[in-house]
């Protein structure tokens, strides 16, 4: 028998839960959150709560899955130092271009300069091969190559090379509804599920090129007025199984990758082709290109329990590790029994499905450990 509403959350911990209503996206994509869309990526406001729980203004947190900057972000905002590391190279400028300190005036001078020039991006005819032809659409795929030859132009490049990311991922030959993993370029109309009504592939990027820059720039701003400037992030582009950290930290706070489920890299191909950036997904633990064999799994919980054994040891003594984790496989008894971490306790939180097309009930854990 199913079990009741009451039952269920009788055994939750409400203030790790939202519902939509109380957290909709909007605010759970607050400032610089949303400066590009992310798969797989935690709320702000869990790591706000537990940052507020567990550590203490002026402490340095440590966040060795990094992902899109989450913790580095709402570090700032609660007046904590932070450093994430991240293998995927794409992660790496976002949480940068996310966190650095700016000179407001100046960044809003360099963007209008930008916005100045957008309506010339598809004057020059371009010739592309491989990915940019499939994907692209020619008009979309000039414009976003005239773009990126302007980007260095500007001190503010890497905030222009993550519009430009943002830009392409929306230009994309790709169904609306299907943004975050397309497997085939769309090329003709077609029902959309998202929008209830026939649609085509993009032709153009310059709409969202303009519409980038001017968002980008508000949710910069926004941010500015709410971090703490004598606080900051540092951001490490490695391995985390052997990266170097300095430290020590006040505490880990991190969601790892899971087994078999997102493949890092390949969510954001567009900017590594873009941008050329380094591609380093052969050290990605746990990418769904690996699969759940037995094998991978193995190699799922020995690299996982490397980085938090490693990232443990840059700890001040007694520090708390948090992970939030939704171990439906049951590997963290023993994942953190090899890194050296006793339980100490298991917070259950609801996850709030945002679309139908995910249906059914989902629960993560908070994980609090510390070292034995
Ligand atoms: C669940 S995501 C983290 C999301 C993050 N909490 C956020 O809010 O954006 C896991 C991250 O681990 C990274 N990762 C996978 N293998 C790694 C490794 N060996 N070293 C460092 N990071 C790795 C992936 O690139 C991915 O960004």
């Amino acid at each position: 028998m199913a079990v009741t509403q009451d039952e269920l959350y009788a055994t939750l911990d409400l203030d790790l839960s939202w519902s939509e209503a109380a957290l909709p996206e909007r605010v759970r994509t607050k400032h610089v959150h949303r400066l590009h869309p992310y798969h797989g990526k935690f709320i702000p406001q869990l790591v706000e709560v537990l940052l507020d729980r567990y550590f203490a203004a002026g402490d340095h947190v440590l966040d060795p899955f990094a992902g899109s900057g989450t913790t580095l972000v709402q570090a700032l905002e609660s007046g904590l130092d932070a450093t994430g590391v991240d293998v995927a190279a794409f992660n790496c400028l976002l949480m940068r271009v996310k966190t650095a300190p700016y000179d407001l005036a100046e960044l809003a001078d360099e963007l209008n300069d930008v916005s100045g020039r957008l309506e010339s991006l598809g004057e020059r005819r371009r010739r592309v091969g491989g990915y940019l032809r499939d994907w692209y659409a020619p008009q979309a795929a000039g414009e976003l190559l005239s773009f990126r030859d302007l980007t260095s132009e500007y001190r503010h490049e890497d905030v222009l090379r993550v519009i430009l990311s943002r830009a392409a991922r929306s230009a994309r030959r790709a169904a609306h509804f299907d943004l975050e993993a397309p497997k085939e370029p769309q090329r003709g109309e077609y029902w959309c599920h998202k929008h209830r009504r026939e649609c085509r592939p993009v032709e153009s990027a310059t709409r969202f090129l303009r519409r980038y820059t001017q968002d980008t720039r508000a949710r910069i701003e926004e941010f500015a007025a709410v971090r703490d400037t004598e606080r900051e992030a540092t951001v490490l582009h490695g391995d985390a199984q052997e990266v170097e950290l300095a430290g020590p930290y006040d505490g880990v706070l991190t969601s790892p990758p899971y087994p078999g489920l997102i493949d890092y890299h390949e969510q954001h191909r567009y900017a590594y082709e873009l941008l050329g950036l380094d591609d380093r997904r052969e050290r990605e633990i746990g990418a769904a290109a690996s699969g759940t064999s037995r094998a991978s799994l193995e190699a799922y919980r020995a690299g996982i329990a490397a980085v938090l054994a490693r990232a443990s040891s840059a700890l001040r003594p007694d520090a708390p590790v948090l992970v939030v984790v939704n171990d439906r496989r049951d590997l963290y008894p023993e994942i953190l029994e090899r890194a050296g971490l006793q339980l100490e306790m298991r917070h259950r939180r609801h996850v709030n499905r945002r679309t139908g097309r995910r249906a059914g009930e989902y629960f993560e854990d908070v994980l609090v450990a510390r070292a034995e």
